[in-house]
Formats: structure tokens, C-alpha cells, sequence
């Protein structure tokens, strides 16, 4: 018999605690379905004396065993946090990666809006210093103060100029809901610094961003979701989209504050007609597969991307965040069962093409 492919999936573990256990169960599983020895484990797991890993499968009805592996022939990687253990590891050249490491916001934007194919669908961005809000105000009605590390949108701010008046709408670093309203770009500049202060953002700076309107219902705010992703024959392929409508009088539409998925079609084709949102789909694939293949060229092989799109009130699309460890939770939630196994069985697929191809990568 055949030896089965061994795929190991880094990720961060204290204990029995996992960051994502219930995604990484169904990765595991699905990987075992498609015939793979596949098994998660974090930095402390691996010994590399003896060439092995102390690696962890789901039990069948909750919870998780442990055992010892063979050396992965390709591993995912899906670490999260930036632990130094972590870093080192990956700077290591003990492993052959799906994905390589990926940067923060701003260096990411930065390529991409110097791109001469991609550069249409960038909101113009700065790191945020003294004198920029001011600036980005007297340019742009709506203006998006956000950490260049942030997640879930988290410490996001929004200011919208209205005449000689100002509101700001934002949720802090705990997810809670602010909102005020100044006279003046003084009081606004004044306001932001304490914000940018009081969200005590470790590494990485806010930046400051063009805002894009995209109130396309009254009081929410609406954007894409798409995952684009390595198939099983290495070639980027749009696994889907869905819209994500933010809660009632949110600046952000993150479903970690609160926000819903809908489906793409049927609620852009209800907002911009069939024949338009046809395009505007249309649109946000062509800009999924250029950025993909751009940020490969730079970083090196990469296997997935969450790309957060906004679509505004005139049917323009523009590319708000790249995610480089996406979720799958939108497919979830608009009940497509069928798109949300797909998103899951595809990095596996992609790591099992790896495997067998692997010689002919190493010898690049
Ligand atoms: N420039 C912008 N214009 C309009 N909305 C924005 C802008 N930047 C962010 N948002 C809103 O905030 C959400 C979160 O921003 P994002 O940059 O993706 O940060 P996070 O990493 O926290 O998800 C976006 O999905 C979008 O709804
Ligand atoms: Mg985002």
C-alpha cells in the first residue's frame, strides 16, 4: 500500500487550548477523509533530534489525542499570534510551508497602491502622524483611523465631516461603541489622539485611509467578503463571496462586531440590478486574482487570502484588507454548507498537490 502524505498544520496551542479549535477540527478531519496523516501542533511539539512531532488529532466526540508523528512533508501554517518561538521557527528551514509569512497593513498596502495593475482599487492611505487627519479631511469627506494591526475591527475609528461639523463613530479594543460630535478639525485632531493613545496598539501604527461610503442600507455599513484560494492543482481559484452588513450604526462591518453575512448575489443584485452587480462581482474576482498574484510575486508562495472588498453607493469596488489566515464563518452563515466545506477542504487539497509535486519546488 501507498504511504499516506504527511501534512502537518502549525498553529498556536497552551495546554489543550487551541486559538480556533473548531475550525481546525473540521481541517483535520477533512484531511483525514481525503486519505492524509495530518495533525496540528504548535513550536513546543516539535522534536528535532529525532526527526518527530508530538502532534494532535480531534477524538471523535470532543476533545483531542496526542501522539508522536512523522516529519510533515508540507505544513499549513495558521499561527496567529506573533510569538517569538513561533518566528524562530519559521525562520528556520525546517519545514517546507504552503504559506509564506505575510506583513503588517501598511507595507501591504504600500505595494499594492505602487502597482500599476492594482493601484485603481486602493483608498489612499497614510501612517497616521501629526497633521494627518487634518489633511485627509480637507481632501476627503470620510476619513478611517485603524491600527495597522488590528483584527476583528477592533480600535477603528471613523470620522465623517458634515459641513462644519464632525462625527466620530468607532468601537475600541473591547469592541465598545463610541460616538461624539466636534465643532472643529482642531477638537477632531485632538479627539483622535487620544484614541489612537488610549488603544495602546503594540507594534504597528494607525493608519489613516480614505473612507470609502459604503452605506448601502440606511445606518449599515456594507462590504465583501471573498476567499480566493490555492486548488488542488495549485492554480488560484475563487472559492466565493458573501456581503457583510455591520450592526445598526456601526463604522465597521467585522461579524466579530456584530456584523451578518448575506449572500453576494442576491443582495447586490437587489442594490445595483442584476446586470451591474453582475459586473461589480465580476470586478472583485479580476481584483482578487491580481492582488493574489501580485503579493505572491513578493512575498513568496502564499495558499489563501480573505479579501475584505468595498463595494460604495456608485458600484465601485475597492480593496479595504488583505487577510492572509482568513475565516470561513461567512459561508457559515449565509447557509451555503456546500461553499463552506469546499473553503475548508481546499488548503488541504493544496498542501496534498504540494506533497506529491514537491520535488519539482525544491528544485526551483
Ligand atoms: N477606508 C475605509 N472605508 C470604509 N470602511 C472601512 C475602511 N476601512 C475599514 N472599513 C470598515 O471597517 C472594517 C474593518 O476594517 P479592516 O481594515 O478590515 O480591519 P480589521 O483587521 O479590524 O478587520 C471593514 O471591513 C470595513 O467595514
Ligand atoms: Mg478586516
Amino acid at each position: 500500500m501507498l504511504s499516506k502524505r504527511v501534512i502537518g498544520i502549525l498553529t498556536w496551542r497552551e495546554g489543550l487550548r487551541f486559538e480556533e479549535p473548531n475550525y481546525l477540527r473540521k481541517l483535520v478531519q477533512t484531511g483525514q477523509k481525503l486519505g492524509a496523516e495530518i495533525y496540528l501542533f504548535s513550536h513546543q511539539d516539535v522534536n528535532v533530534p529525532a526527526r518527530k512531532i508530538k502532534g494532535f488529532i480531534p477524538k471523535p466526540n470532543g476533545g483531542w489525542i496526542s501522539k508522536w508523528f512523522p516529519w510533515p512533508e508540507v505544513v499549513i501554517d495558521r499561527y496567529r499570534r506573533r510569538v517569538k518561538e513561533y518566528i524562530r521557527l519559521r525562520n528556520s528551514d525546517l519545514f517546507f510551508f504552503a504559506n509564506s509569512p505575510f506583513s503588517k497593513k501598511w507595507r501591504v498596502t504600500n505595494l499594492l497602491a505602487s502597482d500599476d495593475r492594482v493601484k485603481r482599487w486602493i483608498p489612499e492611505t497614510h501612517v497616521y502622524e501629526k497633521g494627518k487627519v487634518r489633511n485627509m479631511l480637507a481632501r476627503h469627506g470620510l476619513v478611517y483611523v485603524k491600527p495597522g494591526n488590528g483584527t476583528g475591527g477592533r480600535s477603528i475609528l471613523r470620522v465623517k465631516s458634515s459641513g462644519k461639523e464632525y462625527s466620530l463613530s468607532g468601537r475600541d479594543k473591547k469592541q465598545k461603541h463610541h460616538v461624539a460630535r466636534v465643532n472643529t478639525v482642531e477638537g477632531v485632531e485632538k479627539w483622535v489622539k487620544t484614541w489612537v493613545g488610549e488603544q495602546g496598539i503594540r507594534d504597528g501604527n494607525f493608519l489613516v485611509q480614505q473612507g470609502l461610503d459604503l452605506g448601502l442600507l440606511p445606518k449599515h455599513v456594507v462590504d465583501v467578503r471573498l476567499l480566493i484560494q490555492k486548488d488542488e492543482r495549485g492554480e488560484w481559484e475563487v472559492t466565493g463571496c458573501a456581503a457583510r452588513m455591520g450592526k445598526n450604526g456601526s463604522a465597521t462591518s467585522n461579524l466579530h462586531g456584530g456584523g451578518r453575512a448575506l449572500p453576494f448575489e442576491s443582495f447586490m443584485f437587489r442594490r445595483f440590478g442584476e446586470e451591474r452587480g453582475e459586473l461589480i462581482k465580476q470586478e472583485c474576482y479580476q481584483l482578487a486574482f491580481d492582488v493574489a498574484n501580485k503579493l505572491e510575486d513578493y512575498f513568496g508562495r502564499m495558499m489563501e487570502f480573505g479579501l475584505d472588498i468595498g463595494v460604495d453607493v456608485n458600484g465601485r469596488a475597492w480593496l479595504i484588507e488583505v487577510n492572509p489566515k482568513p475565516g470561513r464563518e461567512v459561508f457559515r452563515q449565509i447557509g451555503d454548507m456546500a461553499l463552506y466545506k469546499k473553503a475548508i477542504a481546499r488548503p488541504v487539497q493544496f498542501a496534498l498537490y504540494l506533497a506529491r509535486n514537491q520535488a519539482r519546488f525544491l528544485s526551483l
